[in-house]
């Protein structure tokens, strides 16, 4: 059983800066990110300088990339009241941390990162032979541990990427959490809650430590939390010592499984910007009219009284993800019976997806009206990330040895 997050209710998520996001962006993670964002402390940020570690050639469109997809957030209803919304170049401590752990990341971690060789081999065209692409994973985990985030929801591809930022959190507590007088340091931390909450807390520790009890541990772990007057190295402390023997520095984050997106593109295939079948977010009416009226439909439907079958027809995929029941069934039977054509039947998605982004558009053109605002914003997101990240930054410094304590 690992150790779980200190700060346990914060989430923080990235993305790379890769153009405007289409709807597939859309129902894959910003909807999620809606969802997280009312119930825990979120920090959502353009990754950019995971976009050089692939695309370091054309990087000049990277600052106005990162813009826009902010924009693209916002629009989508990411409120910078709950989450904090940054750029992980603002916060130059993530390329200390990262710098940091280089140090104890054994490079065969890295190489067997399933990702690393994937890319490299889909991208043939690209030199990928690079330093800074090896460690892509690792900025990853930078990336996440300087917050210190319980949470990381990412998509079924990333996972191995979180999986190594736990291998590395464990190895980072292993070698600079230890203390000599660790066992007397907790002792006395324990007493200093009071009667009550140390005998809670030696029960709890014992339930799990000799019966496996996780839920003993859950409980152990907030208790510490409510403890507001604990010192964060006694947190640390007694955090490590449910489960080890040294203090939880850089905690383990748990990933947010997405659940994978059921939009399709407009050929039926997954939507995605390298097989050139998206809709943007913020795509004029027009364009998406004209783009899904091209769609292809079943074969067999060649004229109009030709019968078809939904699943040979990426119209209906986007009917499954836009109908209610009573219009599915609509397409449904009319498709196999032949009684509606293939033109009222797109039309029904046509014009749910222009209802989806009418208000998305519309915020995200006021958004682009004031600059200032979208500056504002970054730069608050940015200062209070970077305040976190300083935090966690002081403690990495003093536990590996860098200032005294
Ligand atoms: N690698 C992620 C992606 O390609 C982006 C990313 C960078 C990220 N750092 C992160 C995601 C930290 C979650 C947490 O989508
Ligand atoms: Fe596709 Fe609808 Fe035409 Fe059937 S009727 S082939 S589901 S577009």
């Amino acid at each position: 059983m690992s150790v779980l997050a200190l700060k346990r209710r914060r989430v923080l998520s990235g993305m790379r800066p890769t153009g405007r996001l289409h709807l597939g962006h859309y129902h894959g993670v910003l909807r999620n990110w809606l969802r997280l964002q009312s119930e825990y402390e979120c920090f959502f940020f353009v990754a950019d300088w995971h976009a050089l570690t692939t695309h370091y050639e054309e990087s000049g469109t990277i600052d106005a990339n990162s813009r826009e997809m902010v924009i693209d957030w916002l629009a989508a209803g990411i409120d910078p009241a709950k989450a904090r919304v940054f750029i992980q170049s603002r916060v130059p401590e993530h390329a200390e941390l990262h710098l940091l752990l280089s140090m104890i990341t054994p490079v065969g971690w890295l190489e067997r990162v399933p990702s690393y060789k994937e890319m490299r081999n889909n991208l043939p065209d690209k030199d990928l032979d690079t330093y800074g692409f090896l460690g892509y994973a690792l900025l990853q985990s930078a990336d996440i541990l300087i917050y210190r985030a319980g949470f990381v929801p990412v998509g079924e591809d990333q996972v191995a990427h979180i999986e190594i930022t736990r291998e590395i959190a464990r190895r980072f507590n292993t070698l600079f959490g230890r203390e000599r007088d660790f066992e007397d340091k907790v002792k006395a931390a324990i007493e200093a809650m009071g009667a009550e909450d140390a005998k809670s807390y030696r029960d709890l520790r014992r339930r799990y430590r000799e019966r496996g009890d996780a839920q003993a541990l859950e409980s152990a772990r907030s208790l510490l939390e409510d403890r507001e007057d604990l010192s964060v190295d006694d947190r640390e402390r007694l955090f490590g010592y449910l489960d080890g023997e040294g203090r939880v520095i850089l905690p383990e984050p748990d990933h947010l499984l997405t659940e994978a997106s059921k939009m399709p593109g407009l050929d039926g295939l997954k939507m995605s910007k390298s097989y050139g079948n998206t809709i943007e977010l913020r795509e004029e009416p027009d364009r998406v009219q004209k783009k899904m009226r091209t769609m292809p439909t079943d074969p067999a439907r060649v004229r109009r009284n030709d019968p078809g079958d939904p699943e040979r027809c990426p119209v209906w995929q986007f009917h499954l993800v836009y109908s209610d029941d009573s219009t599915r069934e609509w397409a449904k039977s009319g498709c196999l019976s032949a009684a509606i054509g293939c033109v009222e039947c797109k039309q029904r998605v046509i014009d749910a997806v222009i209802e989806e982004q009418t208000p998305i558009r519309s915020r995200a053109a006021e958004y682009e009206a004031q600059p200032e605002l979208v500056q504002g914003i970054i730069e608050e997101g940015c200062s209070l990330a970077r305040e976190a990240a300083c935090e966690t930054m002081e403690e990495v410094r003093r536990a590996m040895g860098l200032v005294g304590s």
